[in-house]
């Protein structure tokens, strides 16, 4: 008896803040700051960041906790899930100067993987402390914008959120393989673009940031 008790300090340690005792202890993903300036090495500072955009920049630094905080509560455990939404939002955000359109400037359209004003609807409604925030200005999509962009988990969790809920099973199978085809077939058929170079070059980073 004496030996468990004084063994229940040191397991409260390992369990994160808030968890619940469970034989299956939850793990946390954690993305480091130096991971995500070999992804995206503007991100060292937002200094040099338009005054248009310096509300938007974020830095690596600012990034890794709201992109571990965004990995972890959406399971995306796979290196090479990761090494894929964070190619994407490090490509789609302009290495984290942006989290909303500006050319040609679609309101709504923003959040760190730049997603478009109906999957920012549909994200938003999927968050539960604001929800019903979203919901009262639904026929405003900057306004729902501005609710997911004020939260850095949420502005850096679009993209874990969109892969986890909006792709085909396939998708992800083909992609948590690590192949190329895999990659290819994420941008293609589920976020709808084109597997070109300029992402590319984000991708193969991020895999070698990840060691996916
Ligand atoms: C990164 O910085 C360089 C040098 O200032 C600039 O030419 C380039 O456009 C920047 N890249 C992005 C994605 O903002």
């Amino acid at each position: 008896m004496k030996s468990i008790l004084s063994l229940l300090p040191l397991a409260s340690l390992l369990l994160p803040l808030g968890a619940s005792a469970s034989p299956c202890i939850p793990q946390g993903v954690t993305i480091t700051a130096q991971q995500i300036l070999h992804v995206a090495p503007n991100s060292t500072t937002c200094a040099n960041a338009p005054a248009s955009t310096l509300g938007e920049c974020a830095t690596a630094a600012q990034a890794a906790p709201a992109l571990s905080a965004a990995f972890t509560k959406y399971t995306l455990t796979s290196k090479a899930e990761q090494a894929a939404v964070l190619g994407l939002i490090a490509f789609e955000s302009g290495e984290f100067e942006y989290n909303r359109n500006h050319h040609p400037g679609v309101p709504g359209q923003g959040t760190r993987n730049m997603q478009s004003p109906a999957f920012n609807a549909k994200y938003a409604a999927s968050i539960p402390a604001i929800k019903d925030q979203a919901e009262a200005v639904k026929d405003d999509p900057d306004a729902v914008l501005d609710l997911l962009v004020a939260v850095p988990e949420y502005d850096f969790g679009s993209g874990a959120w969109f892969l986890t809920t909006q792709c085909e099973e396939s998708v992800r199978t083909a992609l948590q393989s690590g192949s190329e085809a895999g990659w290819r077939g994420f941008i293609v058929d589920c976020v709808g673009t084109e597997a070109n170079d300029a992402r590319r070059k984000y991708w193969v980073r991020a895999v070698e940031a990840l060691g996916a």
